[in-house]
């Protein structure tokens, strides 16, 4: 049997993945775009961004003819296929509330498509959105365009992405669970079927729900993880005013109980990235909405606020006044294996070491691209690690790439002016470093320092 078309709105790390992913199991996919300078690098087989295992895929299934990436076509791309998955971004208005003028825009154009078409489609989305938007706002868009009947005569899910930057394409196509929010039942099974064909009999497991609960558990999940980020983090604060404690084996502990797990326990500057921060946002101008703020929440986001802003004080108690020294920074991506800079610790990290009149050189083995687009030439960017530890008089471990963890006290003390280091991610081992340099690391009490 031929298998159905897939159609893909919004071509970002979410977007990519799915067609990319979808492609590679044979399926016919047709992205669509605003974005003519993506599209073209996509049509080549270059991924826009840095994530890895991405690139020889995406080159394969383009080369294959199974991937295509139009340019302004929604209507076209949803026209000739069975699918579409709706996977523009979702981001922060400045007062925290999500912008879902992309959601709206595009909803208008997929609405128009299912209009000239006389067979059965599902539209599914699959962007971060506040509970209520596919049923309240997407749905009645598609109807109002189309002139057709949700539920009758085109079929609505909602079906939200779990993928981590940085193992992104992996992600998705091994993912934990599926959750499929249905608008009808009959659009629920479609989208069943089309996930069992492409993840097989042994696949993960699929929650059917309502549309509104399946926007729930995409924030309940990432308000969840930043929870156990800030709290470690808030345990980190409290080791350091404990003589010889250290919140590494306090997290290897708390991990090895079931009931907590191990993951999302590592103390250092909090969390960044394009999900995490915008998401706690929009789930507290949501929850406040509701006229029930989540309170716990609230300070989970104010304690990631200054979480960061400890490496510069850890900096500023071990080198004295700022002003004039060479600080060099490790680190510019919010996370190892992708070059996003978006909330990355880095960026008030630099600015405050700016403001206090510190001369800042940075590394980060992919984001220096996208660094420079931010600081410009406020800091100096340097080649390689140990190229930017010379002559520096501080050094900050802002993201922990593993090319890093690599590095010995003796390339610290062989290339910097002053031997200081500030772990900000808990990579090297507190007892080796602490004895040959001077050394501060989140979540390591005044002793052991
Ligand atoms: N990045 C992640 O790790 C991740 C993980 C899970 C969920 N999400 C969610 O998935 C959604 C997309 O995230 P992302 O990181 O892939 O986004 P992104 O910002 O990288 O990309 C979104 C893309 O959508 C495009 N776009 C906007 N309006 C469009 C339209 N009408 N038609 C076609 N394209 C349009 C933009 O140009 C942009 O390229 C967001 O809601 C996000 O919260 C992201």
């Amino acid at each position: 049997m031929e298998k159905p078309g897939i159609s893909v709105l919004g071509i970002g790390y979410v977007g990519l993945c799915t067609a990319v992913g979808f492609a590679s199991r044979g399926y016919k996919v047709i992205a669509s775009t605003h974005d003519a300078e993506k599209a073209d690098k996509i049509n080549k087989g270059v991924p826009p961004f840095h994530e890895p295992g991405l690139q020889e895929l995406l080159a394969e299934t383009i080369g294959a003819g199974r991937l295509k990436c139009l340019v302004n076509q929604t209507e076209a791309a949803v026209v000739e296929t069975d699918f579409t998955f709706n996977a523009v971004g979702t981001p922060s208005k400045t007062n925290g509330r999500i912008d879902l003028q992309f959601i709206e825009s595009s909803a208008h154009d997929i609405g128009k498509a299912l209009g000239e078409k006389s067979t059965y489609h599902v539209v599914v989305v699959k962007s971060t959105v506040v509970p209520g938007t596919t049923q309240v706002l997407v749905g009645p868009i598609l109807e109002r365009e189309s002139r057709k009947r949700c539920g009758l005569d085109f079929g609505l899910c909602m079906s939200p992405e779990f993928l981590r930057q940085g193992s992104a394409f992996e992600d998705t196509i091994n993912t934990d669970r599926i959750i499929i929010g249905e608008h009808d039942r009959k659009s629920g099974d479609a989208l069943e079927n089309l996930y069992k064909g492409f993840y097989g009999s042994s696949g993960p497991p699929i929650i059917r729900t309502t549309p509104s609960t399946a926007e729930l558990i995409k924030y309940a999940s990432n308000s969840m993880l930043a929870t156990k980020i800030s709290f470690i983090n808030t345990i980190a604060n409290i080791c350091e005013k404990i003589p010889n404690a250290d919140v590494r084996t306090v997290a290897t502990a708390m991990g090895l109980d079931k009931r907590i797990g191990p993951l999302f326990l590592n103390a250092g500057l909090g969390y960044g990235g394009s999900c995490f921060p915008k998401d706690v946002k929009a789930f507290l101008a949501y929850s406040r909405s509701l006229g029930y703020p989540f309170k716990l929440l609230e300070s989970v986001e104010s304690l990631n606020k200054t979480q960061p802003l400890k490496a510069v004080q850890f900096c500023r108690e071990l080198v004295g006044n700022l002003k004039g020294k060479n600080v060099a920074i490790l680190g510019l991506a919010f996370k190892p294996d992708t070059d996003d800079m978006r909330e990355a610790r880095a960026v008030p990290i630099i600015n405050q070491l700016l403001r206090e009149g510190a001369k800042v050189t940075a590394y980060d083995p992919v984001a220096i691209p996208i660094a420079k687009t931010i600081f410009k030439n406020r800091i100096r960017y340097a080649p390689s690690a140990t190229a930017c530890l010379r002559k520096a008089d501080c050094c900050i471990i802002v993201t922990e790439w593993g090319e890093f963890k690599k590095l010995k006290p003796e390339d610290f003390i062989e290339n910097m002016k002053r031997s200081i280091l500030v772990d900000g991610r808990r990579i090297y081992d507190p007892q080796e470093f602490g004895r040959k340099l001077k050394f501060a690391a989140v979540g390591l009490g005044s002793e052991t320092q």
